[in-house]
């Protein structure tokens, strides 16, 4: 109920103009949220390498409507490309198809994510495309398979609570792409995905297991233990080295287990949000784990 609350007010325009200007809010959200530059994400970035974690940057945004706004994250992200390959830090960058005008215009927002991807593999570097809500599915899917085919440093993620889901992996396979395995961050209806979290727990083990078999390197992602102690006895029991694979995690999330990890010899790569756009991406996380709302509680208070 609160968490379906939480993701209903995440797509607020009005509720988003009131957070983003209030002060509490934007202290809260610095707790998830990296900062609202390039530099600062990168500074966050070169504080997590040095911890021994990979990181993926994400420059905040998604369902703009204009083209204009399209054009500017691109331009934003070749940004992001250039400064991790100038400051020489070990990151890739993740990005939403709706932040670049996928609902505006497909092969718009083709072209336009295809600059970021041709600047990333001049640096022989790597774009992950997120998935998004299941509106766009379909057409996230269309857009990353055009330009896995074309360059190859691209690579895409999949919901464990879609019915779909396991058909998506098996035939993304197939083109030996790598994959992002989370559970899904959106509200969606009850007859294209598991509504118990017991039901998406098992198909995320199940679609992991599909994934290390594969002998590409995925992605595993999720903050919950008993997701990863599957994968740990599952990398145990098929001699899969922890070279293989990577964990990833959000940034300000469960950072115990993500030193955890780290001390037990696994990769770990972090997500790690930045930009002023960070409203969407906040609730999101609260709606994850309500418990977040004392957070966000004592910020309030504390003014
Ligand atoms: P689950 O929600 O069951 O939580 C397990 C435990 O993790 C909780 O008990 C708590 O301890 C901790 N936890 C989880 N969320 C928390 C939070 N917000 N605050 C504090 N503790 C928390 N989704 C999507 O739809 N498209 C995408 O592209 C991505 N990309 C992505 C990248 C990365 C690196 C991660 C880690 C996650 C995503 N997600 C995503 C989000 C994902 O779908 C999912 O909503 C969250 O990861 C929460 O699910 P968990 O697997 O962590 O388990």
């Amino acid at each position: 109920m609160l968490k379906s609350l939480l993701l209903h007010m995440s797509e607020s325009p009005r509720l988003q103009r009131f957070a983003t200007n209030a002060s509490f809010s934007r202290k809260t959200a610095r707790r998830f949220v990296a900062g609202e530059t390039t530099s600062e994400g990168i500074q966050a970035v070169k504080d997590l390498n040095a911890r021994k974690f990979s990181a993926t940057l994400d420059n905040l945004g998604e369902s703009v409507n204009t083209t204009e706004k399209a054009t500017e994250a691109s331009d934003e992200y070749l940004r992001a490309v250039d400064a991790i390959h100038e400051s020489k830090v070990d990151c890739n960058v993740s990005l939403k198809l709706t932040q670049f005008g996928l609902v505006l215009d497909e092969d718009f927002c083709r072209q336009n994510v295809e600059r970021v991807v041709q600047r990333a593999k001049q640096y022989n570097n790597f774009v992950r495309i997120d998935m998004e809500g299941s509106n766009v599915t379909d057409a996230t899917i269309r857009v990353f398979r055009n330009l896995f085919d074309q360059y190859g440093n691209v690579g895409i993620v999949f919901q464990a609570y879609l019915f779909r889901t396991q058909k998506d992996i098996e035939e993304t396979l197939q083109q030996k792409a790598r994959i992002r395995l989370c559970k899904g961050a959106y509200k969606e209806p009850p007859d294209i995905s598991f509504k118990n979290k017991s039901d998406t727990d098992s198909n995320y083990v199940k679609l992991m297991k599909i994934l290390l078999k594969s002998g590409i390197y995925h992605g595993i992602a999720t903050h919950d233990p008993n997701m990863i102690n599957a994968t740990k006895q599952f990398v145990t029991q098929e001699k899969i080295g922890h070279d293989e694979f990577e964990f990833q995690m959000l940034y300000g999330i469960r950072r115990d287990l993500q030193e955890q990890l780290i001390r037990d010899g696994y990769r770990v790569r972090i997500y790690v949000p930045y930009g002023a756009e960070w409203y969407s991406y906040l609730m999101r996380r609260m709606a994850e784990r309500p418990a977040n709302l004392m957070f966000v509680a004592r910020n309030f208070f504390r003014g």
